[in-house]
């Protein structure tokens, strides 16, 4: 079943030059871009983004380093989309990912760990309704 998730290609991705490298990966898979910008967020949409970490001991680093430079938010659509999407990234610390994986093969951190993606129906929803409102269902 087609699913949309929303994908945020973080600003060490950015500052690194794999914007590229992690769009190809992901059109290689199969998925579809359906909407892609180049933005900063700001601590206000971070704390929405993030309602869910805003009172963990990292979300202060967190939020400093995902509002801190430019970054690529990204609607992507397909068979699964959103755990097909998780699965690509792996796991969050990137130490541990997978080899294979966008963080296992790209990532030493659990905090500039290159991409953000919904982790469930209900993230997608929330998340490409504050990013893309004008997708919003
Ligand atoms: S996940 O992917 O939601 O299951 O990961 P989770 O472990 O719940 O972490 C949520 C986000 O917090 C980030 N994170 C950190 N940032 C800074 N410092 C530390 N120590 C840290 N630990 C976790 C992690 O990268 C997740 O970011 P997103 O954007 O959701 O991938």
């Amino acid at each position: 079943m087609s699913e949309r998730t929303l994908v945020l290609i973080k600003p060490d991705a950015v500052r690194r030059g794999l914007v590229g490298e992690i769009i190809g990966r992901l059109e290689r898979k199969g998925l579809t871009i359906e909407a892609m910008t180049l933005r900063t967020m700001d601590v206000a949409l971070a704390d929405q983004h993030y309602a869910e970490h805003v009172e963990r001991p990292y979300y202060p680093a967190l939020r400093d380093f995902m509002t801190a430079g430019e970054l690529v938010s990204l609607v992507v659509s397909g068979d699964e989309a959103i755990a097909v999407v998780r699965t690509l990234i792996g796991a969050t610390d990137g130490r541990k990912a997978a080899p294979g994986s966008i963080r296992g093969d790209l990532s030493l951190s659990n905090r500039e760990n290159l991409v953000h993606a919904s982790d469930s129906p209900d993230s997608a929803k929330r998340e490409i309704g504050l990013w893309f409102p004008e997708l919003a269902l």
